[in-house]
């Protein structure tokens, strides 16, 4: 994520506006779940633009995923459910992190079409944490007939559904953006969303829309930890909303990820036609399927060399290896033209990597060799 992005100009007039009025509601403790104007604010925010079900009383601040993540894995024992189904290949931080909070974690393949709801009843878990617009990292987007899939799963086991929408409003596909998972069983679905991507990680800003009958134990279960998420800036991010700032932000920098995604696109077809970008067009970051002889960890290293940072698709794998080889890559924080320099010093791995073994099986060179520029990098997610 580009955290030069920042709109610190309209932030600090939202924050300049609100502290100038802030008054004992907004300067005392505020409510554990967070201030009412920006639970409304939200409210109104995910509905217009996810599509996502829920009053301002469903809505909990967190501070980014992370803490809703560990509030949820409090909770669900709470339900009597101790494993928690994850997403193979995902994030494997949040695996280590739902594992370090107690739950056990478990993995569910996923295809082109999402994660397996065959292979997740398989399981006997009755929880799942997916990202259905955008799987992380395979960016592949859930079908429709798989949310039904998943829904009527969650409803035959009684079980749970943590929707992680971490990127759901850069979406840049000619198809149409798929609405929240959450919108078709708010009782079933529990959405959460950060401003790490949209705004900056720094913030330390999320949120969670509830299923009714959770609201009142998840409440319980935060004021365990802390006394609610900081007043001010709740305050400032409702007003960010509110204006229409918000939108005109995303707006501006959606346009810019955009065109990085197409200069990414065009130079892996330049470059390394053999390769395939999976999944929609959307978030900040591509994976990329690799030529089935390509050694993926070699690779990784062969890039760094050149400057270029970029992680294997087996780091996000329960099993690494059983998938073809992947590079998992960001494009956000790159300048338009180093997007071409680094996938060109990628090529120049392969080509190297392939000679080694005596053979070339890549498409000719385009032009004469030459390595990365030493400012050349795609960075690694
Ligand atoms: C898959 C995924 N979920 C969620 C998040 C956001 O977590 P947090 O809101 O704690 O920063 C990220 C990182 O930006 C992510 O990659």
């Amino acid at each position: 994520m580009n955290v030069t992005n920042f709109p610190r100009i309209e932030w600090l007039a939202c924050y300049r506006t609100v502290l100038a009025a802030a008054g004992r509601d907004e300067l005392d403790y505020p409510p554990v779940a967070g201030l009412p104007a920006l639970c409304d604010a939200l409210a109104g925010y995910l509905g217009r633009v996810r599509g996502v079900r829920g009053s301002a009383e469903t809505v909990m601040v967190t501070a980014g995923f992370a803490q809703g993540l560990s509030l949820l894995c409090e909770a669900l024992p709470k339900l009597g459910i101790r494993k928690l189904a994850i997403e193979d290949p995902g994030h494997n931080g949040q695996r280590r992190f739902i594992e370090e909070c107690g739950m056990h974690s478990v993995p569910v393949r996923v295809d082109r079409e999402g994660v397996d709801v065959a292979h997740l009843a398989a399981t006997g878990a009755r929880a799942v944490l997916v990202t259905p617009a955008h799987q992380y990292p395979t960016g592949v987007t859930m079908s429709a007939q798989r949310r039904r899939a998943l829904i009527r799963w969650a409803q035959d086991v009684d079980g749970l559904i943590i929707e992680d929408d971490y990127d759901g409003e850069f979406w840049f596909d000619r198809r149409s953006r798929p609405s929240a998972l959450q919108g078709m069983a708010p009782d079933q679905v529990v959405y959460a969303g950060t401003a790490s991507k949209t705004l900056v990680p720094g913030l330390r800003l999320g949120w969670l829309v509830i299923p009714p009958h959770l609201a009142a134990m998840l409440s319980r279960i935060r004021s365990r930890h802390d006394l609610g998420s900081d007043g001010i800036t709740q305050c400032a991010f409702a007003e960010l909303i509110t204006s229409g700032m918000l939108d005109r932000h995303l707006r501006r920098v959606r346009s810019r990820y955009r065109s990085r995604r197409e200069a990414f696109t065009q130079a892996v077809e330049l470059h390394l036609p053999q390769a395939r970008v999976t999944g929609s067009s959307a978030g900040l970051h591509a994976y990329l399927q690799l030529p089935p002889d390509i050694n993926e960890s070699a690779l990784v290293e062969a890039a760094l060399a050149r400057s270029v940072l970029v992680h294997g698709g087996s780091r996000y794998q329960f099993a690494p290896g059983e998938r073809p080889p992947a590079l998992v890559v960001g494009y956000s924080t790159l300048p338009l033209a180093g997007i071409s320099e680094s996938m060109y010093a990628i090529r120049d791995a392969v080509d190297e990597q392939r000679a080694a073994r005596g053979r070339s099986l890549s498409a000719p060179p385009t032009r004469s060799r030459a390595k990365g520029r030493a400012d050349a990098r795609i960075c690694a997610v």
